[in-house]
């Protein structure tokens, strides 16, 4: 069986990440959405809270699943059995960062490879800072986001919808 693992913060999973999660679901037989805790980036959303909205918005893929994780990707990787680490690449400014972190895995373990896909354009320019900062500031971003976390956003920042 190969089991693929998609890294990433989550802070929050928005339909750019699922996008990504949803194609690499049908080259893999299985894919482990792997939720960091990242705590170097001082989360809007707790571990745990990440970890129930990128499960909420999986539910209906059959054969992702979703698990918390600290400590090294490559770690992780092998614990679960996975040997391959799927990425999203979107605008060329992803590419050397990528390239950076896909150099030092590789020296990490030499088991695990690193493939990318790339993001449909309307997905290019989507972040989650940027889904953050629009909802800090009251704007729209229902399209970015599925329901849990345009809700949890809502709850979050205290806002009103009608
Ligand atoms: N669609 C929309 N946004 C996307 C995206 C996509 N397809 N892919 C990435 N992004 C965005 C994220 O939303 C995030 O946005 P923000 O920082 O503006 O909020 C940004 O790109 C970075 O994504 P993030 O989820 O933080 O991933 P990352 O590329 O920084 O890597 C880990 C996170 C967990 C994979 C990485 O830090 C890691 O491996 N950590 C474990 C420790 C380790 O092994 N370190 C050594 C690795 S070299």
């Amino acid at each position: 069986m190969k089991r693929a693992l998609v890294p990433g913060t989550f802070d929050p999973v928005t339909e750019g990440h699922l996008d990504i999660v949803r194609r690499a679901s049908q080259i893999f037989d299985e894919v482990v959405v792997a939720v960091a805790e990242s705590p170097g980036k001082e989360p809007l959303f707790s571990h745990n809270e990440r970890v129930q909205l990128a499960r909420e918005s999986t539910a209906g893929m059959q054969n992702v699943l979703v698990e918390p994780f600290d400590g090294l990707l490559v770690d992780f990787a092998q614990k679960m059995g996975a040997n391959v680490v799927v990425k999203g690449l979107r605008a060329i400014t992803d590419f050397e960062y990528e390239f950076q972190m896909n150099a030092l895995n590789y020296e990490l373990s030499q088991e695990i490879e690193t493939i990318f896909i790339m993001s449909p354009p309307k997905f290019m320019y989507l972040s989650s800072s940027i889904v953050r900062e629009i909802a800090r500031l009251g704007g729209s971003f229902t399209q970015f986001v599925p329901s849990c976390v345009e809700a949890a956003l809502i709850r979050k920042f205290g806002l009103e919808r009608d």
